[in-house]
């Protein structure tokens, strides 16, 4: 028997209600991280979230919900997975960490080498940003040379080095043909963002051209494979392979940022899924199935330089026994067959839901992205989104209208737009039945 899921009532989340005054009491923003401020959606406050299992979480007035966000991507066994659970007890019982050399960390950097195309060697770190970081100066370390070229609206973490025109506004944006080198927060030194050139996404004239001016002085494109953090864009046919030829004419290194693609798109990341292999690859996310842990990876001539200690690279929490283990588990899950390709037919069905839904409802939309990830936009059009430009001219009310009415009906999805739907191996046939029929009531919201 299918029980009541989601709010009744949008306003019986009192207990969220009061943690979040608590919490503005001493924490900054009532929030551990700016992102989460925009999580709140409808209501004054977010929901707190008290646990999770499978692809359930329950908030702390009890109120149940099939969640989409599954923690940005990282839950992608789904939430308090059995053999997961038991695999970091196992460790835990162990001890957590040694600040020592450990097996687990070169059993997870075996896995890793065997399913990725182009990981020849590994060095871990804790959170995307930190993983992004030593990526960057490797690059730079290996090729002497100190600019990086980014794409506007592909976001590669929090910290300076590439917090640059993540999602500029139009009057910061610039000309398209030059876009500005746009700090995301104040704080960041101006050098910082000198040495960050931005280019539109998917626009390969206007790259060329930046790639004619800078291309001497770049060490490495860096790249969002799918555009996770504004929409899920998708790159053009031809792009990766196109961009890979330029870096190897110019003696750029290709950097992939598989924080959320990895492991996810395929076994073996976008390199898998688009069949092109960058020079460095770095991993977080779904490679610790919930766990904090990242991973940078790459050609074995620019990561023995890292080896070596020529570039250097360290960290207390790296590589340890706990977090390895979740991740060991994680990837010999995703590894087996049938469990990604799952994934990717549940989401391919809530896609087919979503574009049935707003053609029965007359909505004009665009369902873009791949089936472990995707995201709807409520454009004029219904074409996909080229570059982040495109997304400043959606309309986002539609978008709150139909992720209130979702939540509303218990599916949990992110409160923003140009966020993505994720789905994890844990989403079931009953939890797609729910989440179509309340597709269907939500388009009906969307006026
Ligand atoms: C594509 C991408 N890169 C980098 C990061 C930064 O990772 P973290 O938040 O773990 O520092 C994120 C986080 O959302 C991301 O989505």
């Amino acid at each position: 028997m299918v029980h009541q899921l989601g709010l009744t009532d949008l306003h019986a989340t009192g207990q969220s209600q009061q943690w979040f005054a608590r919490a503005k009491q001493v924490l900054a923003g009532g929030i551990s991280s700016s992102a989460r401020a925009s999580t709140t959606g409808p209501l004054p406050y977010p929901l707190y979230i008290a646990r999770g299992e499978k692809s359930r979480v329950w908030d702390v007035d009890g109120h149940e919900f099939i969640d989409y966000l599954l923690s940005y991507g990282s839950a992608i066994l789904g939430h308090a997975d059995s053999g997961l659970v038991a695999m970091v007890q196992q460790q835990l019982s162990r001890g957590t960490m040694f600040g020592t050399c450990n097996t687990v960390e070169v059993e997870l950097a075996e896995q890793i080498c065997s399913m990725v195309p182009g990981a020849e060697l590994v060095r871990y770190a804790n959170s995307g940003s930190e993983a992004i970081s030593g990526a960057i100066r490797a690059a730079r370390g290996f090729t002497g040379r100190n600019r990086i070229l980014k794409f506007e609206g592909h976001y590669h973490g929090w910290v300076d080095v590439l917090a640059i025109s993540n999602r500029p506004t139009s009057a910061d944006a610039g000309p398209l043909d030059h876009p500005h080198s746009s700090p995301h927060s104040r704080g960041i030194p101006g050098g910082v963002s000198e040495d960050v050139i931005i280019a539109p996404w998917n626009h390969k004239p206007l790259i060329e051209h930046l790639l004619n001016e800078h291309g001497t002085e770049l060490a490495a494109i860096i790249l969002e494979p799918i555009v996770a953090n504004n929409a899920c864009i998708m790159p053009e046919e031809g792009m990766l392979a196109w961009l890979r030829e330029q870096c190897d004419k110019r003696g750029i290194m290709l950097i992939y940022d598989e924080i959320v693609t990895g492991f996810r798109l395929a076994r073996g990341g976008a390199a898998e899924y688009f069949g092109v292999t960058p020079d460095l690859n770095i991993f977080s996310k779904a490679i610790g199935g919930g766990f904090p842990i990242s991973a940078f990876a790459g050609r074995r001539a620019i990561m023995e330089q890292v080896g070596s200690n020529i570039i250097k690279h360290g960290g207390t929490y790296n590589g340890n026994p706990l977090c390895s283990a979740a991740a060991l588990y994680t990837l010999r899950k995703l590894n087996e067959p049938g469990t990604l390709e799952h994934i990717h037919s549940h989401g391919r069905a809530c896609m087919e839901a979503i574009r049935r839904a707003a053609a029965d409802a007359g909505i004009a939309c665009v369902v873009q992205g791949v089936g472990s990830m995707f995201q709807v936009i409520f454009n004029d059009n219904g074409q996909p989104l080229k570059h982040y430009r495109d997304l400043l001219n959606v309309n986002t009310q539609r978008y709150a209208a139909f992720r209130q009415s979702l939540l509303m009906q218990g599916v949990h999805i992110n409160s923003s737009g140009s966020a993505c739907w994720f789905i994890s191996a844990a989403h079931s046939a009953e939890d797609l039945d729910v989440t179509t029929q309340a597709i269907d009531q939500a388009m009906k919201a969307v006026r």
